[in-house]
């Protein structure tokens, strides 16, 4: 999975320099997916219960899953949340970024720093004998403090030779509370954050996830090892 992780953590510093006005998030796409398959690796998104890209691009109130289309381009002031998955050797690698395109207003400035700021708080606790819901409340208090809601329907997981494994790991919970931590899991940890409210719902396309009262989302997601010394992120460029 550290192989894996390698491969998506250049995926997205590539698509955060290609993310400028003009651009489609079907061009991101295709770029995405040539790294891919250029580095041995296969597009773990694509087919996965259908989905059709190797990539997913949202915008703004998009929350995740955003389907790229040549028709979505990119205009300053956008929040894009970019989320990639890689496969080698049977393994999975899945991590996420939300970038600003062009300068953006103060507000969305600061979901994204406090969306990053919530999983680096998640991050900073993973170690063996850690409980799980210790966890997940660091993420939901980092974002509730400043003012936004977690999006509670929708999860980061464990992950391995399957994409989404157990246990599923929400982005809010009780300290003290969960399975613990132990030396060798590789969790996905995923805070989706809004300025508004906490409910989502999904489009026509049974894929794009929205706000329900259309304010905006941002998503960061790493994967992380649980090691004797405590938490190795995968999801980083060599
Ligand atoms: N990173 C997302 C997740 O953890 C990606 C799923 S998109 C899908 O669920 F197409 F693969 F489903
Ligand atoms: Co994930």
């Amino acid at each position: 999975m550290a192989v894996a992780g390698v491969i998506v953590g250049e995926i997205l510093a590539l698509l955060t320099k290609l993310a400028q006005p003009g651009v489609s998030t079907a061009e991101l796409d295709a770029a995405a997916e040539d790294h891919i398959r250029g580095r041995g690796a296969l597009p773990a998104f694509k087919g996965y219960n259908g989905y059709p890209a190797s990539i997913c691009a949202s915008l703004n109130n998009e929350v995740v899953h955003g389907i790229p289309s040549p028709e979505r381009k990119l205009h300053a002031g956008d929040l894009l949340s970019l989320d990639v998955g890689a496969r080698i050797n049977g393994w999975n690698g899945d991590a996420a970024v939300t970038v600003p395109v062009g300068a953006v207003d103060s507000e969305g400035r600061r979901l994204l720093a406090v969306t990053q700021a919530s999983l680096e708080a998640a991050i900073a606790l993973v170690k063996p004998g850690a409980q799980l819901g210790t966890i997940c409340h660091a993420i939901e208090t980092c974002a509730t403090a400043a003012g936004f809601s977690v999006v509670r329907e929708w999860v980061g997981h464990g992950i391995g030779r399957q994409m989404h494994e157990e246990p599923q790991i929400p982005n809010y919970g009780e300290p003290g509370t969960g399975p613990r931590l132990a030396v060798g899991m590789v969790l996905a940890i995923e805070p989706m954050v809004n300025t508004g409210g906490f409910r989502t719902r999904v489009l026509g396309d049974n894929w794009t996830v929205v706000t329900a009262d259309g304010s905006r989302s941002a998503h960061f997601e790493h994967i992380v090892a649980v090691t004797a010394q405590g938490a190795r992120i995968l999801t980083v460029a060599g």
